[in-house]
């Protein structure tokens, strides 16, 4: 519609291109004021006339072409208002929302997009800022599939460096075999503690941990053998939570993976001439630009993260040849991403200007209060099976019949999690609080998923039905339902700028705005009525409302029960 005015509006100022007609077309405040407005001040230098007068000739012009599209075209002041036939406006907007791929975009196909998020380290659990990145990654991912991208996800598990190390050496003085067998990672995470407090005490672990890991870095075979059977047991554990998340990836290749690529990353420093050496470690000085060296290589010959990370972005680079590359961490690696991209852009890639960090803030319970089993560390897993009960617990009060009740608990309460992840800019801190978060009537995941159902109910209700293709659009031109079809077309935007500006959040408000509209339009519109017309009418917009929060939701890696 907005381009339409802004053909009619070309049409008639010959003196403006689009995208300057375009820039200057307002959507009013007020409803009394029409759909759209254009205000003349900036063709007062063109036309050498005052704003005014401009605005009361071109009026004039419009209305005497007369295009069926305006009901009225009204000059108040400097501004041209175009008041909309709403009929036309309505099936103009019910066109363009009822297409089989709404929101689909294309800018990104023959595109490629590497998403690196998650990454949980190795041998510890999964905490909740892992979660986060899990989260937002995860709906990054959709964002860029939606838009025609072709999207690499990346699990670039923490499983290598000095801490494996510690954990053999913790291994072989206070662990057993059963005990690791028994309880996973939690053992794992106690021999690493006790070996920090031993370590306090006696000096001489830390070097045999280092020894360690320069002997799983030459590939020796007892290091390495003990190695990937902790990285086994700790894997059980995270693809356990990301099967109750519903995500997957399509590569785990953690830190280990590049450790045969480093010395490509030492090589090509060295030809540039970019290395040099700072007590016994090898270094990339970043002064000039603001920065801490980036450290590349340890006395002992050994890598580090940023060592691994340039690898495998080489490694990246030449496999995927992506057109951008995303990473997705709390806001504490910021520095360490700046260094990496710094040290590809010295090493002369052009392509460092394609390398994007996504930060995000930190997670805290509400009150300060943490419900942890070791003090301050919130489990991931725990939280969500928290959520599953919670939202158990509440539709076995509010509908006790509902089918398939276990099935539907996970989806509400992990969408309700995600959502409350998703629902703020990412840099700002997530509270918990189980009362919002779960609360079907505030801006919640539940509350979007809930009106999806009701959607559906409508259905259920009114029974099979053939939905036509041509339907009476006189009867949807009422304000409740313009309201409604009006945010719908928004949705196509809200993508791309969510996906631009990597804030899935754009999206969750979209769809809390979305089910607000919709259930003022349940409240106001009488849908199962003896009018067959108004009845098929009213039965498209619920049906085009279903598809577009089900979209919307799925986005953010919500799925939509039919029922709750
Ligand atoms: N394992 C890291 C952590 O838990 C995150 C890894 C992020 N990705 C990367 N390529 N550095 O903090």
């Amino acid at each position: 519609m907005k381009n339409k005015i802004i053909d009619i509006l070309s049409e008639n100022i010959e003196q403006l291109d689009k995208e300057e007609i375009a820039a200057a077309l307002e959507i009013p405040k007020k409803t009394d004021m029409g759909d759209f407005a254009f205000p003349c001040f900036k063709l007062a230098k063109v036309f050498r006339k005052a704003p005014n007068m401009i605005a009361e000739e071109l009026t004039a012009q419009i209305n005497e072409k007369g295009y069926d599209i305006f009901d009225k075209v009204v000059n108040v002041g400097a501004y041209i208002n175009f008041f909309l036939a709403k009929e036309a406006f309505a099936k103009e907007i019910m066109n363009t929302v009822d297409t089989p791929d709404f929101g689909q975009g294309t800018e990104g196909e023959g595109k490629t997009v590497c998403i690196d998020y998650s990454s949980p380290n190795v041998a510890k659990n999964f905490h909740v800022g892992h979660l986060r990145t899990t989260i937002i990654g995860n709906s990054l991912y959709k964002i860029y599939s939606k838009l025609g991208y072709h999207v690499e996800r990346i699990n670039h598990l923490g499983d290598w460096g000095t801490q494996f190390g510690k954990l053999i050496v913790a291994y072989k003085k206070w662990g057993s075999k059963e005990a690791v067998e028994e309880n996973g990672i939690d053992e794992l995470m106690k021999i690493y503690v006790k070996f920090h407090q031993e370590a306090e005490k006696d000096d001489s672990l830390n070097d045999q941990a280092r020894e360690w890991f320069v002997k799983m870095e030459q590939g020796d075979e007892e290091a390495l053998s003990i190695w990937q059977w902790f990285k086994d047991i700790s894997l059980v554990e995270y693809k356990r939570i990301y099967k109750l998340l519903g995500m997957d990836f399509d590569h785990f290749t953690g830190e280990s993976f590049y450790r045969d690529k480093t010395h490509e990353v030492v090589e090509k420093l060295q030809e540039k001439d970019l290395l040099v050496e700072s007590e016994g470690a090898h270094i990339v000085p970043l002064d000039d630009y603001d920065m801490a060296p980036c450290l590349i290589m340890k006395k002992d010959g050994s890598s580090i993260y940023a060592t691994r990370d340039l690898a495998a972005l080489l490694y990246r680079k030449r496999t995927y040849n992506f057109d951008k590359c995303i990473y997705v961490t709390g806001l504490e690696q910021k520095l360490h991403f700046a260094q990496v991209f710094k040290v590809i852009e010295l090493l002369g890639y052009d392509w460092y200007q394609n390398l994007v960090h996504v930060p995000y803030g930190l997670v805290s319970m509400e009150g300060g209060k943490l419900s942890t089993r070791n003090g301050n560390v919130i489990y991931a897993e725990q939280i969500l099976h928290e959520a599953i009960e919670k939202i158990h617990e509440i539709i076995n009060e509010k509908n006790p019949d509902l089918p398939n009740k276990e099935e539907v608990s996970r989806q509400v309460g992990i969408g309700a999690i995600l959502f409350n992840d998703l629902y703020n800019q990412r840099i700002k801190d997530v509270i918990f609080n189980w009362d919002k978060i779960l609360n079907f009537d505030g801006e919640t995941g539940p509350y979007v998923q809930y009106t999806y159902a009701r959607c559906a109910s409508v259905f259920r209700k009114v029974g099979a039905v053939e939905l036509p293709a041509e339907i009476d659009y006189s009867v949807l031109t009422d304000d409740a339902t313009m309201n409604l079809l009006k945010d719908l077309t928004r949705f196509p935007e809200v993508i791309k700028e969510a996906a631009d500006k990597y804030e899935p959040f754009m999206i969750a408000r979209f769809a809390v705005s979305v089910a607000q509209h919709f259930n003022k339009f349940y409240h106001d519109c009488q849908i199962n009525v003896e009018e067959e017309n108004v009845k098929l009418a009213r039965l498209k917009v619920v049906d085009v409302t279903m598809k577009v929060i089900k979209s919307a939701l799925d986005l953010l890696g919500i799925e939509c029960p039919e029922q709750m």
